[in-house]
């Protein structure tokens, strides 16, 4: 029995959906536990892409349980979608292989509304999807749970009982529309029903794999610099997204977790707002867009581009106990005459080894960088370290040796085989 933990260690879009695909071949559940929506997971197996946002990235293959964990705040229109759209494409979603947590909160029209109406003034660059205000509901103690959401009367009840605060909130202060309270609750009832089946006390579920000494994988959504404690604040999602959100939101405790596997994609990219040090403004930036095809899973969004950082890195590898890394995207650097990698930031004149929390800092800051080597040859059809050009593996000794954490899986294309397994977590 093996549990491993997959979290993303930049801002997102490392390409945790692919490694996760990947390594459900040798899982037997896969757990979503945190986030919503937001995540956008891209698989690509054969000639067909799938784009996830709520199941887990293990649905793709055949018997296999996929679990929504707690943690999550979970678009009830959204989720069905997904289910419709995966079984137009062939793929199985029945109890057998998806379930869902009882204690999941529901995100409701009007967060999606405060969400947006927010934006024109907080600008943080969210997804819009209606997350973070569904999470401040849940801290408030006035959420919508899974649970409630399949029981018709009891959802009433609930939305009877917050609607004034929430229409007044809207109209009054945000002075957008509100939604439709009746007609809101009878199409949540209608989802409800129809989602039903799949909702359980997850936990327990869990539990049982794991006294029958099952290998788990845990997928985390967004990365490290969004974590809402330890990311750039405020321009942060309103989940935690290291590893240990993965014991509160699966329900598990930290005793059950053998390993951490970091994705670290071989340069940066960040959506939306906020501090981004190795960000490239230039045609460097821009090649590492058009090459890396970096546009939003979610939103279609340009995604901002820039250099390998490793203070960042650092900082995620000590917040999650990372004990392995999966380098994607490396193929997206072949054809760079040289890479650049920061070491450290340096700020009226002294040298910034962490990443500060005080966001003043990072206008000011200038990069450390090493410049090493690129490599011409593509290298999507390699399939062993040895076979890689020699700046390549170069490269990649380089991040191993500096972060002191072993490059277990490098990837080498979006596709499932495109990858390079060094070292098997499940072993
Ligand atoms: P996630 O949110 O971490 O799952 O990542 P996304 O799916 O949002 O973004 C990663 C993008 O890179 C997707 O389009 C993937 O298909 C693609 N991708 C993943 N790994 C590789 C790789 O090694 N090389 C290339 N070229 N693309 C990759
Ligand atoms: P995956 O799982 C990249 C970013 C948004 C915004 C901030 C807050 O695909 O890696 P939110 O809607 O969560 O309140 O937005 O977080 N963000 C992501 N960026 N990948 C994601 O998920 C993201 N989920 C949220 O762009 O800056
Ligand atoms: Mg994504």
């Amino acid at each position: 029995m093996s549990n491993v933990v997959v979290v993303g260690t930049q801002w997102g879009d490392e390409g945790k959906g692919k490694v996760v695909d990947l390594l459900t071949e040798r899982s037997d559940l896969v757990i979503r536990f945190q986030g919503g929506k937001n995540a956008g997971h891209t698989l690509v197996v054969g000639d067909k892409k799938v784009i996830l946002h709520l199941i887990p990235s293990g649905i793709l293959h055949k018997d296999k349980l996929c679990v929504i964990g707690s943690g999550l705040v979970i678009d009830p229109e959204t989720l069905l979608e997904e289910i419709a759209a995966l079984r137009e494409k062939g793929y199985a979603v029945t109890t057998d292989t998806v379930a869902i947590s009882d204690r999941a909160h529901v995100i409701m029209p009007y967060h999606k509304m405060i969400d947006h109406a927010r934006e024109a003034t907080q600008k943080i660059g969210t997804t819009g999807r209606g997350i973070g205000p569904a999470y401040e509901d849940k801290a408030h103690r006035t959420g919508i749970r899974m649970i409630d959401l399949v029981n018709p009367d009891l959802l009433r009840k609930k939305i009877d009982a917050l609607f004034d605060e929430k229409q007044e909130y809207l109209t009054c202060i945000l002075k957008v529309k509100a939604p439709d309270k009746e007609e809101m609750i009878e199409k949540f009832q209608a989802m409800g029903e129809k989602l039903r089946p799949f909702v359980t006390d997850t936990s327990v579920l869990v539990h049982r794999f794991i006294s029958q000494g099952k290998n788990l994988l845990f997928e985390g959504a967004q990365g490290a610099n969004l974590d809402m404690d330890h990311g750039t604040y405020p321009y942060v999602t309103s989940s935690n997204t290291i590893a240990g959100q993965a014991c509160v939101g699966a329900g598990v405790g930290p005793t059950m977790i053998d390993s951490v596997l970091g994705i670290c994609k071989a340069y940066t990219t960040r959506v939306g707002g906020g501090p981004f040090p190795t960000e490239l403004g230039d045609e460097v930036g821009e090649k590492l867009r058009a090459f890396g095809g970096e546009y939003g899973a979610t939103t279609g969004r340009p995604r901002r581009c820039g250099w390998l950082d490793l203070v960042g890195l650092r900082n995620s590898i000590r917040l999650s106990g990372i004990s392995h890394l999966a380098i994607t995207k490396l193929d997206v650097l072949s054809g760079f005459e040289t890479i650049k990698v920061a070491t450290a930031y340096r700020s009226g004149g002294s040298l910034i080894e962490s990443m500060p929390a005080d966001l003043e800092m990072y206008p000011g800051m200038e990069m450390v960088y090493d410049e090493l080597p690129g490599w011409e040859e593509n290298i999507s059809s390699v399939r062993s370290f040895d076979e890689l050009p020699a700046g390549c593996k170069a490269y990649i000794s380089y991040i191993e040796e500096n972060l002191g954490v072993k490059a277990a899986i490098v990837s080498v294309g979006p596709k499932r085989e495109e990858t390079i397994i060094r070292e098997d977590l499940f072993g």
